[in-house]
């Protein structure tokens, strides 16, 4: 429960709003290493505490790497932090993406707005263990062209042969000449065999739902849909009750659920 401090060793700004850490052990210790979908509690000295997934490479635990959106409190003083300045993490906390358990099938990743860094871990995987799988297809979604993260791994991403990346944005700006629409109408011509796909979705809850309605009527079966859910917490352990959603705590029994489980909590932002 004692936040390990780490120095920010470096920062890249994403959006407007959101920037990327590279967080070492400050007292240069080894590592901290984590499966892809979990998250740390990163603790900002004098203002406290939130969660944040981590969205670095598994297989490069060089650094461990978060990307936090400045919307409030804890968030924007972070985001107002320098290099070389300490914060706390307590973790890595959570289940993780199934990327084992789909090895030999197809799959899509689903990602809306700040929700390709909570998934960008998965698809590190699939890159790195690329021969395990079927086709590989991920979509992502965002409300400006401004609001893509990533964009340059993006672009390599979009340049190999064995992955269909498909990018979409809400509103377009004077520069953009690509897809404008919302991120579930790539899903009918995703390259995919719905039978045999396995759905990774990162996003805000109105976008998971929409998704997961579009997964179904392409026939991606409901067991193989697995979503990554937010909530208030506190303790990130399963002591507090404050991320509880009917009996599922979201800090240790998720944030990554099969959506089957937790279809009904969706519309409860707290309780
Ligand atoms: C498991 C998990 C993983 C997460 N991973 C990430 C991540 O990788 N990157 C990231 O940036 N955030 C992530 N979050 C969300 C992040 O924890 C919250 O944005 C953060 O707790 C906000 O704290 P704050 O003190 O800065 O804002 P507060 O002061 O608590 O909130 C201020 C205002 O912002 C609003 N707000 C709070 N959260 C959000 C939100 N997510 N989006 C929009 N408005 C919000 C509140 O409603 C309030 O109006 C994750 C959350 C969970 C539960
Ligand atoms: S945050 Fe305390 S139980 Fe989940």
């Amino acid at each position: 429960m004692i936040p390990r401090p780490h120095r920010i060793r470096e920062i890249r700004r994403d959006t407007n709003d959101t920037y990327t850490f590279d967080l070492v052990p400050a007292d240069d210790g080894p590592p901290m290493s984590f499966a892809p979908g979990q998250f740390n509690m990163i603790y900002v000295a004098g203002v406290g505490e939130v969660p944040i997934s981590i969205s670095g490479d598994p297989l490069e635990p060089r650094a461990t790497v978060h990307t936090v959106r400045a919307v409030g409190s804890v968030t924007r003083v972070m985001c107002a932090l320098k290099p070389g300045a300490i914060v706390g993490l307590r973790g890595p906390f959570g289940t993780a993406w199934p990327v084992r358990e789909a090895y030999g099938s197809d799959v899509i990743v689903v990602a809306g707005g700040i929700g390709l860094a909570p998934i960008r871990p998965a698809i590190y995987h699939l890159f790195s263990y690329r021969d395990n799988y079927g086709k590989l297809a991920i979509l992502y979604g965002a409300r400006t062209p401004r609001d893509l993260l990533f964009r340059r791994e993006l672009e390599k991403w979009r340049s190999r042969f064995d992955v269909d990346v498909d990018i979409t944005v809400d509103s377009p700006g004077e520069d953009w000449y690509g897809k404008v629409g919302v991120v579930t109408n790539l899903i009918p011509r995703a390259h995919v065999d719905p039978m045999e796909t396995v759905a990774l979705i990162c996003g805000p809850e109105v976008m998971i739902r929409f998704t997961v309605i579009a997964l179904r009527d392409r026939g991606v079966a409901p067991e193989n849909i697995y979503v990554s859910l937010e909530r208030n917490m506190k303790c990130g352990v399963g002591l507090c009750g404050h991320c509880q959603c009917g009996p599922e705590f979201i800090c240790k029994d998720g944030p990554v659920f099969p959506f089957s489980r937790v279809e009904r909590y969706l519309k409860v932002r707290e309780l």
